[in-house]
C-alpha cells in the first residue's frame, strides 16, 4: 500500500485512479485541425516549415519531365494557406498560368493576398470550406499540400477535389506520411533506435483515425484512392528534400534555430499541460510521459553540444493521376 502514492506519482494519475475507484479515462479531445479556428492561428508555424520542404530543382524536373506541363495552365490549390506552393510553382509553371487558391481560414488567406500583391501573377484567394465549395469552373491542375492528413474524411476531400478537374486534368497531392516522418530524425549523439520510439504517437494516431477518421498515414493510400476514384496514369514518387544541419555549415545556427522551433524540441516549460493534452488527445500516461522526455532530451542534447549534426526528413509524398478524358 506504502508504494501507491509512488505509484500514481509516476502515471500522474491519483491514487483513486489507481484503485479503480474514480474512472481512468481521460475525455477524448478530437484534434482541432478539422477547424478553421485553428488555422487562423498557424501562419508563423507554416512559414517556418516551408522554408524546408522543397529543392526546387525537383519540382521544376516534376512540371518538365514528369508532368510535362508545357502550355499555361489554371491550378485551383485546395487548402492553399498563404499560398506557399503557388509562390514557388508559378514562377516553374509556363507563363500565363493561373493560380487560384481555397482556404476556409481568414487568416491564411489574407495572407495570401498580401504575398501575391506584391507580385504580377494572374491570381485570385477564395474563403471558402473546399467539402462545401461549388463552382462550374474546371481547372487543369488540382492540387493540394498538406491538407488530406489534416482533415476528418480524406476521400470526400479527394473526391471534391477530383470534380474540380476538368476531362485530362492533371491531380496532384502532396502529403506526408507520418510514420515516414517519424523514423526520419537522426541526431549525433543519440540511439537512433530510441529516436525511433514512436509507441505513444502511433497509439494516438490510431485513435485519431478510429474517433475522427483524421488518418496520418493518408499519403501512403492515395495512389489507391486514385485508382478507385478511376483515374488514369497514376504515379508516386517522394520529396527528395532532407533537411541536413552540420557544423561546418555557414548557417549552421540558424538552421539548429530554426529545426528546434519548428519540432518545438526547447518547449517543455509547460510539459504537464503537454501531457494532459496528450492524454486527451488519445496517449496513455506513461506514453505522454514518455513522448515528452524523449522530445526533452532531443533539446537537452541540443543544449549541451555545440557541433551537433542532424538528418531531418519529412515523408512527403506524392501522388498525381489524370482525369479520364470523356
Ligand atoms: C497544413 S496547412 C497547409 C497549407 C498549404 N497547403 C501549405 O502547404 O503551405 C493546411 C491548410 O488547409 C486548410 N484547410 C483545412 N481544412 C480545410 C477545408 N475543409 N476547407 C478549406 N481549407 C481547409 C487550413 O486552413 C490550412 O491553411
Amino acid at each position: 500500500m506504502t508504494m501507491l502514492p509512488v505509484i500514481s506519482e509516476y502515471f500522474g494519475i491519483s491514487v483513486d485512479m489507481l484503485l479503480g475507484i474514480v474512472p481512468l479515462e481521460e475525455e477524448y479531445k478530437p484534434s482541432e485541425a478539422g477547424r478553421k479556428e485553428y488555422w487562423n492561428d498557424q501562419i508563423a508555424y507554416q512559414e517556418k516549415i516551408q522554408k524546408d520542404l522543397w529543392n526546387e530543382d525537383y519540382v521544376q524536373f516534376l512540371i518538365n519531365n514528369v508532368w510535362k506541363i508545357h502550355k499555361p495552365v489554371t491550378v485551383l490549390d485546395c487548402g492553399c494557406g498563404y499560398g506557399a506552393l503557388g509562390l514557388m510553382l508559378l514562377p516553374m509553371l509556363p507563363k500565363n498560368s493561373k493560380y487560384i487558391g481555397v482556404d476556409f481560414a481568414e487568416a491564411m488567406i489574407e495572407k495570401a493576398k498580401k504575398n501575391f500583391d506584391k507580385e504580377s501573377y494572374n491570381s485570385q484567394f477564395i474563403l471558402a470550406d473546399i467539402l462545401k465549395y461549388e463552382t462550374r469552373e474546371k481547372y487543369d491542375m488540382v492540387i493540394c499540400q498538406s491538407l488530406l492528413r489534416h482533415v476528418n474524411d480524406g476521400k470526400s476531400m479527394l473526391r471534391k477535389m477530383i470534380d474540380f478537374l476538368k476531362p485530362g486534368g492533371l491531380l496532384v497531392c502532396v502529403e506526408c506520411n507520418r510514420e515516414f516522418e517519424s523514423h526520419g530524425l537522426y541526431v549525433s549523439g543519440m540511439a537512433y533506435e530510441y529516436l525511433c520510439a514512436n509507441t505513444g504517437l502511433e497509439n494516438m494516431w490510431l485513435r485519431q483515425l478510429e474517433t475522427q477518421g483524421r488518418d496520418y498515414s493518408i499519403a501512403i493510400k492515395i495512389p489507391q484512392y486514385l485508382q478507385e476514384a478511376g483515374l488514369k496514369n497514376i504515379g508516386c514518387r517522394i520529396n527528395d528534400k532532407v533537411i541536413l544541419i552540420e557544423p561546418e555549415m555557414s548557417n549552421y545556427k540558424q538552421k539548429l534555430k530554426d529545426l528546434v522551433e519548428t519540432e518545438a524540441w526547447f518547449d517543455f516549460n509547460d510539459e504537464d499541460k503537454k501531457i494532459t493534452d496528450l492524454i486527451k488527445h488519445g496517449m496513455t500516461h506513461v506514453e505522454a510521459r514518455e513522448f515528452c522526455e524523449q522530445q526533452r532530451e532531443i533539446g537537452q542534447n541540443i543544449k549541451n553540444n555545440d557541433a551537433i549534426s542532424i538528418v531531418k526528413i519529412r515523408g512527403m509524398i506524392i501522388t498525381y493521376g489524370r482525369k479520364a478524358k470523356m
